[in-house]
């Protein structure tokens, strides 16, 4: 089974080639084809004698692959795509090489070890103590519930009558509230947001008051959005905290995608208050160059977590020995390092590197901004806050933006999908690739 072959070690220059090539030339863009094309093309992959690594390698380079949209395209500015490091990327082979089992020191001790300098720095960009610590998730739905489910365990304490629990976050919270929501089988207050299209802390304050005093259900979570999938709006986190904390209740941070900029210097400030986080997510595979799936869950009491989350059970107590054990943070077991390619780009790289790189896609999105506010066809939506840039088009239904953006990802040109705001339909660009050029968006701005 080990035996280094030399059938394995031709498979393995083959597959060393096809990584190589993939990292060194622009990604193709790409895209899907319906399941009988596939069929048709390819029949049923699982033989019972196999199809040989060769084969079996072919079948992905030469169809599945193609049939996939590159998230780290330039032009792919399609909901928040994604850009890993060539470092990132190249470190990704190396944890797939080396069977490192990610959910306990014992295991793991040094690859855990690396994934926490990672998310100190993360820790330590937002403000937190350094008392405070996480794990990497597979993403910012699994990393919102973890931290969720401790924010209730928590009320639980305090509240031990309460009738119904409640989740109280904005009405342009991720959608992946509502799934925690009903994972956990509470219901979720969503709040208006003010003209801006900010969550406020008075806003806050008032609906949950409202709810505490006209029924028996206790709000046990505050979730502040910095920023919002659609349009990159960061919530008013001082004013948000200081309304959850003032009323006993824990205050999380879903920054799955803002919070990445807190690397930034000219964005900083808009995330004041983040500091005050009972829990916060950020996912470094949205727009820290890291590959899929690495959210960083950071809690500013890791112990309640622990306290939630560790798994008893006979065959697992010897785990438990004091060691820093990244499964006790959050709803899993098994774990992947997930954390790693990561790490290893940050650690490679420098993190001066990453502010520059953030900076950038921040200065891209400002001029993409520029160019759709002196051209005759397009509105800007709002002013971008930070990389997401939204925008209409005059005069088009929602038919006439799928059918463009049907185009354009047929002839190749970008994938950018319409989003719609308040019912009108909208086009957006997710700059979190570095390597989205000023021309790129021209490229794309030219076609409407
Ligand atoms: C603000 C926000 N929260 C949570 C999520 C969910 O993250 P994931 O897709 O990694 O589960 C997203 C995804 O886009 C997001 O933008």
């Amino acid at each position: 089974m080990h035996e280094f072959t030399a059938e394995v070690e031709a498979l393995a220059q083959e597959v060393l080639a096809y990584s190589l090539d993939r990292l060194k030339n622009d990604p193709p863009l790409d895209g899907p084809r319906t399941a009988q094309d596939l069929f048709s093309e390819l029949g049923n992959t699982i033989t019972p004698a196999g199809l040989g690594g060769h084969d079996a390698l072919a079948v992905f380079t030469n169809v599945l692959a193609k049939a996939c949209i590159s998230t780290d395209h330039p032009r792919n500015l399609a909901f928040i795509p994604s850009a890993p490091s060539e470092y990132a990327n190249l470190f990704d082979l190396v944890v797939g090489a080396s069977a490192l089992y990610g959910g306990s020191w014992q295991e793991g001790a040094g690859a855990v070890f690396a994934e926490n300098q990672a998310l100190r720095w993360l820790s330590d960009l937002a403000g937190l103590p350094q008392s405070a610590g996480g794990v990497f998730v597979q993403g910012g739905t699994v990393g919102n519930l973890s931290a969720l489910v401790v924010a209730r365990a928590q009320a639980r304490k305090k509240y031990p009558d309460a009738q119904r629990w409640v989740i109280a976050c904005s009405e342009e919270a991720h959608s992946s509230i509502t799934t925690a929501a009903n994972v956990m089988d509470v219901d979720v207050l969503r709040v208006p947001v003010s003209e801006n299209g900010k969550l406020m802390g008075d806003a806050l304050a008032k609906a949950i008051d409202g709810l505490h005093a006209t029924t028996s259900k206790r709000v046990f979570a505050v979730v502040a959005t910095s920023g919002t999938t659609n349009l990159g709006i960061i919530d008013d986190l001082k004013g948000i905290g200081a309304a959850a904390h003032a009323r006993g209740i824990w205050f999380h941070v879903d920054g799955a995608y803002g919070l990445a900029a807190l690397c930034a210097p000219s964005v900083r400030e808009k995330f004041a208050g983040v500091e005050d986080a009972d829990s916060f997510i950020v996912d470094p595979h949205k727009w820290l160059f890291a590959p899929f799936d690495a959210c960083a869950l950071i809690y500013r009491e890791p112990e309640l977590a622990r306290e939630v989350h560790t798994q008893h059970a006979s065959y697992l107590d010897t785990l438990h020995d004091g060691s820093w054990s990244p499964s006790d943070y959050a709803i899993q077991l098994t774990r992947r390092t997930r954390g790693l390619p990561f790490w290893f780009s940050l650690a490679a790289h420098g993190t001066d590197a990453y502010t520059d790189a953030m900076e950038h896609t921040i200065s891209v999105a400002k001029s993409a901004a520029d160019l759709i506010r002196v051209h005759p066809n397009l509105e800007l939506v709002c002013e971008p806050e930070l990389s997401i840039v939204a925008f209409t088009r005059n005069g088009w239904s929602a038919k006439d933006y799928q059918s463009w953006a049907d185009t354009l990802l047929a002839d190749q040109v970008g994938f950018i999908p319409p989003s719609s705001h308040h019912g009108q339909s909208i086009l957006r660009f997710a700059i979190v690739n570095p390597w989205t050029k000023v021309s790129d968006i021209k490229i794309i701005l030219d076609r409407l």
